[in-house]
Formats: structure tokens, C-alpha cells, sequence
């Protein structure tokens, strides 16, 4: 069983690599160099089995609030290249789903769930899914 949780947050961010000078990152981010922003949505998929107890896999209120803490309330409105997990990283949707993950794969466990999945749409054409794989 897999279940889902959208949240949506409104952000600022600017793409910068900061062992590269101004003149290659602007090479290299183009636009994305200057600060700008996005209407993200983030999915969050959590798989497990159904509890005989409560018949939920996890409670999903609980999963909310979770999100919400560790996530939304850093994120929305805020500049993304100023939030805690996202320092010293390039904040592009590829390292913010990582990142996401991070943050909410324990939390999740003591919930009882497993993450499945972090996916981000950023535009309504682009979208990101980050299932907890080895990177590099
Ligand atoms: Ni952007």
C-alpha cells in the first residue's frame, strides 16, 4: 500500500555554485543565476502495511504535520538558499528532493511508515522523484 501527501510551497531561489566564478555561473545557470521563484508542489509517498489496530498504514494527520514542520514552515516564502538542509548545496530540484528526504525518512519510521518516494513538480512541465538511491 502506498500513500501520498501533497503540500504545496512558494519559494525563492537563485542557482549559484560557489566554487565557480560570477562570470561561469552565469554561464553555466543562465537565468536561474538571478533570484527567482517557484509554486512547488511536493508529494511525499509512504509505503507499509495496514495497521489491524487503526486500518491506516500511518496516520495521515501525523504525516501532515510532519511535512509541514520540517519542511513547509522552512521553505514557503522564504529564500530556499537560506534554509538550514539546503546550506552549501546548489538549489536545484534534484538536491532539494534529497535533501526533503533527509529530513523526513526518520520521522517517518517512528511514524511506523517506510518512504517510498519525494517528488517535486517545480513548473507544470518539470517534476523531480527521488526514491532514496545511491547518488553518484
Ligand atoms: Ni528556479
Amino acid at each position: 500500500m502506498y500513500i501520498t501527501r501533497r503540500e504545496r510551497f512558494c519559494s525563492a531561489h537563485r542557482l549559484i555554485n560557489n566554487n565557480l566564478s560570477e562570470d561561469d555561473n552565469q554561464k553555466l545557470f543562465g537565468k536561474c543565476y538571478n533570484l527567482h521563484g517557484h509554486n512547488y508542489q511536493l508529494f511525499v509517498t509512504v509505503t507499509g502495511s495496514i495497521s489491524t489496530i487503526s486500518g491506516f498504514v500511518i496516520d495521515i494527520k501525523d504525516l501532515k504535520q510532519i511535512i509541514n514542520n520540517k519542511i513547509i514552515k522552512k521553505l514557503d516564502h522564504q529564500n530556499i538558499n537560506e534554509v538550514d538542509f539546503m546550506q552549501d548545496k546548489i538549489t536545484t530540484t534534484e538536491n532539494l528532493c534529497v535533501a526533503i528526504w533527509q529530513e523526513l525518512v526518520e520521522p517517518i519510521r517512528q511514524l511506523g511508515g517506510e518512504l517510498y518516494k519525494i517528488e517535486i513538480r517545480e513548473t507544470e512541465n518539470n517534476y523531480f522523484e527521488y526514491f532514496g538511491e545511491t547518488l553518484n
